[in-house]
């Protein structure tokens, strides 16, 4: 009997990921959802990865290739764990994705408290620098194939943003790491991009208002992403067709920065 024969999706045999293995964060929606549905379609086996696992499993129910393991990436040990739990899965890891994220609270800047700031900084950051070091501990030992980091950042880091400080201020953070680490990492093969997504149609940005209109008509093409338009950009930096490519970010965002 077949997957779709069972009611559940067809495994994909062939594809641009085919034989990789894969650890996504913030996997239970928007860009990270979209990025675990895209990598099993091109042959990879993931490990989905998200503070809200029930919410994961539901999403991904049907995808023999997936396991999904509950971690708040805002804890180190934790992090360390889902890794652990990947690697004994399946055996390596080819490919790790940082999509965990907030936006924060809005509000103006002298009305923000010090937990306010630190809460974004914690996740968006800390988060992607705790993945990010186990991805490469798990890398390393891959010699000499190597990996593939992707680290989900903002056009909040590249131009000025309608969000309160610390939210560009984490995402500009992780585009420096991303650079520092690329070049850490470069003679073990590891390759560590940076995605910079406009404005996506996810749980994070508003149905409508002020914040919408300004970030939306803000791109040339004056409509928001979709996830799975971002997931695009995300599969290449994941897959070999961007072999060249470290230390870079792909800002797809309607037109919202021309450089
Ligand atoms: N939506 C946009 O317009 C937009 C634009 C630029 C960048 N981004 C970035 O894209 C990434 C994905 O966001 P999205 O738009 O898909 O929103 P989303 O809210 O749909 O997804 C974020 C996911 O991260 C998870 N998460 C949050 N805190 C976590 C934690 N402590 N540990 C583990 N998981 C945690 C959430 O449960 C959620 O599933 C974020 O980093 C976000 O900053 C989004």
């Amino acid at each position: 009997m077949d997957d779709s024969a069972r009611g559940g999706r067809r495994k994909s045999v062939g594809g641009r990921l085919a034989g990789r293995a894969a650890l996504v964060t913030g996997a239970a929606s928007g860009i990270g959802l979209a990025t675990v549905h895209r990598f099993v379609e091109e042959g990879a086996r993931v490990a989905a990865v998200d503070l809200d696992a029930a919410r994961t499993a539901e999403a991904v129910a049907g995808h023999d290739s997936v396991v999904v393991l509950g971690a708040d990436v805002r804890d180190s040990a934790q992090v360390d764990a889902a890794y652990a739990s990947a690697l004994a899965e399946f055996g390596r890891l080819d490919i790790a994705v940082n999509a965990a994220g907030i936006s924060g609270v809005r509000a103006d800047i002298c009305d923000l408290t010090d937990d306010d700031f630190a809460d974004v900084i914690a996740v968006n950051l800390a988060g992607t620098f705790y993945s990010v070091r186990a991805a490469v501990r798990a890398m390393r030992g891959n010699s000499p194939s190597g990996g593939s980091v992707v680290n989900v950042s903002s056009v909040g880091a590249l131009a000025n943003f309608p969000l309160p400080a610390m939210y560009p201020a984490s995402k500009a953070g992780v585009l420096g790491m991303t650079r520092a680490v690329a070049a850490l990492v470069a003679p073990d093969m590891i390759r560590v991009n940076a995605v910079a997504p406009g404005a996506t149609d996810t749980r994070m940005l508003p149905q409508d208002g002020e914040i919408r209109r300004a970030v939306v008509e803000l791109g040339v093409l004056r409509r928001a992403a979709s996830a799975e338009e971002i997931a695009h950009t995300i599969l290449f930096l994941a897959s070999e067709e961007s072999a060249f490519y470290t230390g870079q970010t792909l800002s797809p965002n309607g037109g919202y920065v021309m450089h």
